[in-house]
């Protein structure tokens, strides 16, 4: 299939195009850099030494023999250059991972809560504009979050984006419908995330687009088979108080021997995906979609649920390292529980990684290869959700 991979140039998006190229799709990767440009302005860099997109795509057709083209421009504000690409490329599928992604980048002030909202939902709303405009039957493939059910405990296992409800009509008798589970969102991120999905529940029903949203939970590891071919095609890996995410930023603190960083006393349950599962689940998504029609397919992409504390323990013993309690910069329950449901994903075929000793080792070891470029200053959260906090904790700074 010829398939448009908008946001290529990142942590999911990159192996997902090398994976679905070697999968013989026709891959065209969209990115306008941005990311990487937000590394400058953080003044951080990915622990992997990550090549340039150029760079990378010669390597993957010097390696493989298969060609993945490039289009630089930013989807949120150049809607013309989308059109272009849309009616040029004719994708029958359209992977959407070009979003802000940190929930802490998003509240660390107001200038980049506003950025946050105006990339995402424009980035989103454009796509969906532009599938129309061009006449295009292609299936989008939307990369959400966990985090739009929010982290109370419910007594349920969360299901798959929606929701049956009942409720009494004016003369008392019962009815019930199908809803769009209630989002809790607990960041300006996330908020965002809640919002693509009425955009697609709108363009759904209007338009008939077919769209499957994948509610991702946190992704964990850096490499999969295809980015682990040459050093020139390696993967991203965040590790900084920003865009680090939680799993990856234990492992390179314990390569470093610096102390694990709880959030709290670290009750927090949250849902996991290794990256090799991540890319597999884009190709089962991208590959099902004649079975999308009608109202937008939501799949959970999680593959199992860990309460932070433990998972701090877990890479303590396994790596030998000290956990230390701090604040919790988040606005957040100390404690919930969480539980998923992923039907539909087992269903098409994915074989979950579970978190085991052997994968944690590996990105170990690639934290311990690259430790000299890690810059200790940069790994603690400094976004506070809670004005009153952040000014007490910039007044503390200066
Ligand atoms: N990483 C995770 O743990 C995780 C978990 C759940 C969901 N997700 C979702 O998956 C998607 C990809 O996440 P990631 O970790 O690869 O993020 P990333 O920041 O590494 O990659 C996103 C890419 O999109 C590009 N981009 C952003 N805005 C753009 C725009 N307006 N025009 C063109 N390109 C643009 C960036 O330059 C970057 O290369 C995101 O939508 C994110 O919300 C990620």
């Amino acid at each position: 299939m010829r398939i448009l991979i908008l946001g290529g140039d990142g942590f999911c998006g990159w192996p997902s195009a090398l994976h679905l190229s070697a999968h013989e799709h026709q891959v065209t990767i969209v990115d306008s850099f941005v990311r990487r440009r937000i590394d400058d302005e953080l003044r951080v860099q990915s622990l992997t030494p990550i090549s340039t997109l150029s760079e990378r795509v010669r390597a993957w057709s010097e390696v493989t023999g298969r060609r993945i083209d490039v289009v630089e421009f930013d989807l949120a504000h150049e809607y013309d250059v989308l059109l272009d690409v849309l009616s040029k490329v004719r994708p029958e599928v359209i992977v959407h991972f070009a979003e802000q992604r940190a929930a802490p980048y998003s509240m660390k002030s107001p200038e980049l809560k506003r950025y946050t909202v105006d990339n995402n939902l424009n980035a989103t709303h454009n796509l969906l504009a532009a599938v129309v405009q061009a006449g295009l039957d292609a299936h989008v493939v939307h990369l959400g979050t966990m985090g739009v059910y929010g982290y109370e405990s419910v007594p349920v296992d969360l299901p798959e984006g929606y929701l049956t409800v009942s409720y009494p009509d004016r003369d008392g008798h019962l009815h019930s419908r199908e809803i769009l589970y209630p989002t809790a969102p607990g960041s300006v991120y996330h908020l965002t995330k809640s919002l693509d999905q009425l955009l697609f529940q709108f363009y759904a029903r209007n338009d008939g687009v077919r769209i499957t949203d994948l509610h991702q939970g946190i992704v964990w590891g850096t490499q999969t088979d295809e980015t682990a071919l040459d050093s020139r095609l390696i993967n991203r890996f965040d590790y900084d108080g920003d865009f680090g995410t939680v799993l990856n930023r234990f492992l390179v603190q314990a390569a470093l021997g610096h102390p694990l960083t709880v959030h709290g006393t670290g009750g927090q349950t949250r849902a996991f995906i290794n990256i090799r599962d991540t890319v597999r689940c884009i190709r089962l998504a991208a590959e099902s979609g004649d079975a999308v029609d009608g109202r937008v397919r939501v799949m959970n992409q999680v593959t199992e649920t860990h309460r932070v504390s433990d998972l701090a323990r877990l890479v303590a013993e396994t790596i030998g390292a000290r956990i230390s309690e701090v604040p919790n910069p988040r606005a957040e329950a100390d404690e919930n529980l969480l539980s998923a449901r992923n039907d539909h994903l087992l269903g098409l075929g994915l074989e979950p990684t579970r978190l085991d000793a052997g994968l944690l080792q590996e990105s170990v070891e690639i934290a311990q290869k690259y430790a000299d470029r890690v810059d200790v200053s940069r790994i603690p959260s400094t976004s506070y959700w809670n004005s009153a906090r952040r000014s007490s904790a910039a007044g503390g700074d200066a």
